[in-house]
């Protein structure tokens, strides 16, 4: 490999060839400002915030976009920089909302912490901010385009192409086809374009207020579920180390808030796990449809439904957790505490948009009352315990309330990519062959790649497997079911990339190493757990032994199992699902 030596501000350094000047400059501590890049994300070079001087040119060059070569003198701090840095963001400034008190982004805005650093409070230029309408047609993302800096970092994101570039010059927008609300796209409500948006012009809808006011509510017995994904991505919020474990904080700092159960959502993915084995197993043995599809991931559930209609005979007909917990919150448990189901009202705390459109799906009322009544994304929860003044870090830890915080380490590894297909090969081999698995590990599932494959051997027969993360991932599955070049018998499929610890609900800010370390911060929570297989749940066993009956059977079948519908190819949304 080749290295350059550059001097930057007067300091010497070495870099391997290919090296950009952003790169080079932060090696030695020198920070250029950024609006355009991500570190996960190809390089726009678009908005110039990143401009610095190069002796012997006579024009600023982009740092994020250009590679260093030997013997250049780079300056990143000149008055000519600092005027042309202050210049760029004046002139977003004067097409900007001044908002930033009532932005949900404020405090988190890329922009606004380039305007302090600045000392720019207003821009000197005409203001002209455009009189675009926000769009909060859909009950997971809202899109302020007025806010919108034209970085393009969502079209890159969205897998689903649902953003694109629209007209020219100064009215060159970012919007879906035809300037459609989101609603009336196929968006997919993943929400990884409001993660990666460096302000605020795409987020998640904010459904804070009707959570407060069911807790305020005395007639109210108000619970909440955690996601596995939550508890090594929430510390985030509070400056903790990133995959920080912080379960026992987070359940205590909601029975500060007010919530009268914490429960887990580690309980139903254990109970997901009882269902899709035994479906699994069951269409194995009765020559029915395979492969079987994992249905756990809202945003992959839009994604076939309104792409592949055609193939949605191969999806599980399980309900995700979030709606199994909300269907058994409305019955065994009223039943149990001897509390009328009426007065309950479900909370979830998901790292996941999506999951807020599912649960105001038509067909999730089962129990005859809507399975979950609020979905709060990690971020909308960390509002709140941040507005109870609550101090995180040193809270004491608390246990999960019981029987529906009891859980296992398979249900906790359903946070990451591979871990339904890792949860479910544990307990398919110990039901369907009667012998204990030695080896609980499925380590080819493991891991970031985009598709991962694994065999088990099951009564001599050998079953493989595959995983996929991420849209584009899934598409090529899909594509090999249509053109029948698929021998896999049970496939797992996450929308966002990396499963749910790369939630489009997760802290701003999370990048590919980050996702990382929640992936192997999950998998050690699953090695310190007492129990790690599901069909050994003590909690989800009394619940079949005292409600449900069996696996499969008329009840579970009626609480726990669902039906997809194909998208109207008019985009009616409203045949699907009806906004609360
Ligand atoms: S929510 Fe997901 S599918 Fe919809 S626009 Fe954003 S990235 Fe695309
Ligand atoms: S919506 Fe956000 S991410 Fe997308 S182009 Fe605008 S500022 Fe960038
Ligand atoms: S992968 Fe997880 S966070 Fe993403 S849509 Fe699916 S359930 Fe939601
Ligand atoms: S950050 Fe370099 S051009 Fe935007």
């Amino acid at each position: 490999m080749k290295y350059c030596n550059v001097i930057i501000d007067n300091k010497e350094i070495t870099v391997p060839e290919g090296t950009t000047i952003l790169e080079a400059a932060k090696k030695i501590n020198i920070n250029i400002p950024t609006l355009c890049y991500h570190p996960d994300l190809s390089i726009k070079a678009n908005c110039r915030i990143c401009s610095v001087e190069v002796k012997g040119k006579n024009k600023l060059v982009a740092a994020c976009s250009t590679p260093i070569w030997d013997g250049a003198k780079i300056v990143t701090n000149s008055k000519l920089v600092r005027d042309m840095q202050k210049g760029v963001l004046e002139l977003i400034l004067a097409n900007h909302p001044q908002d930033c008190l009532r932005c949900i982004r404020n405090g988190k805005c890329e922009l606004q912490k380039l305007c302090e650093i600045f000392h720019i409070s207003k821009s000197n230029l005409e203001d002209e901010v455009d009189a675009l309408e926000v769009d909060s047609s859909s009950p997971s993302i809202v899109r302020d385009h007025r806010k919108c800096i034209k970085c393009n970092r969502c079209l890159e994101v969205c897998q689903e192409s649902i953003l694109s570039h629209a007209h020219r010059s100064i009215h060159y927008s970012i919007t879906p086809a035809f300037e459609r609300k989101l609603m009336d796209t196929l968006c997919v409500f993943c929400g990884q374009c409001s993660s990666v948006c460096p302000v605020g012009a795409i987020y998640e809808k904010d459904d804070t207020q009707k959570v407060w006011d069911a807790i305020h509510n005395k007639d109210k017995h108000v619970i909440v579920q955690i996601a596995p994904a939550v508890r090594v991505s929430i510390g985030d919020e509070f400056g903790m180390d990133a995959g920080k474990k912080v379960t026992g904080k987070l359940v205590a700092a909601l029975r500060r808030i007010g919530f009268d159960k914490v429960f887990d959502t580690d309980f139903a993915a254990d109970l997901t796990i009882m269902e899709e084995s035994s479906e699994l197993l069951y269409r194995i043995e009765n020559g029915k449809t395979l492969p079987m599809i994992t249905s756990c991931s809202p945003g992959w559930i839009n994604f076939i439904e309104g792409n592949f209609e055609h193939l949605l005979k191969y999806l599980s007909t399980c309900k995700s957790p979030q709606q199994m917990f909300g269907a058994i919150s409305k019955t065994y448990y009223p039943k149990i505490m001897n509390i009328d189901p009426s007065s309950i009202f479900t909370v979830s705390i998901m790292p996941c948009t999506a999951k807020k459109y599912e649960a105001t799906r038509k067909e999730m009322n089962s129990s005859g009352f809507r399975d979950i009544d609020v979905v709060l994304t990690t971020r909308e929860i960390a509002r709140m315990i941040k507005s109870s003044c609550i101090d995180f870090e040193g809270i004491q830890e608390e246990e999960f309330d019981t029987p529906l915080g009891i859980s296992t380490g398979a249900g906790v590894i359903f946070g990451a990519t591979g871990g339904v297909m890792e949860a479910a090969l544990r307990s398919v081999y110990e039901i369907a062959t009667g012998m204990a698995l030695n080896n609980l590990e499925f380590i080819g599932v493991r891991g970031l790649e985009g598709i991962k494959e694994a065999s088990i051997n099951i009564n001599g027969n050998t079953i493989k497997v595959a995983v996929a993360h991420g849209l584009d991932n899934a598409k090529k599955i899909l594509e090999m079911i249509d053109k029948g070049k698929c021998d896999y018998t049970f496939i797992e499929i996450m929308c966002c990339p990396g499963g749910c610890i790369g939630g489009g609900g997760q802290p701003i800010g999370t990048t590919l190493e980050i996702k990382d370390k929640r992936i192997q911060s999950i998998y050690k929570v699953d090695e310190e757990m007492p129990i790690r297989k599901s069909h050994k749940n003590p909690a989800v066993l009394k619940l079949y032994e005292d409600f449900l009956g069996k696996p499969l059977g008329n009840l579970s079948h009626k609480l726990l199992h669902t039906n997809y519908n194909p998208k109207n190819k008019d985009y009616d949304f409203s045949q699907i699902y009806e906004l609360n």
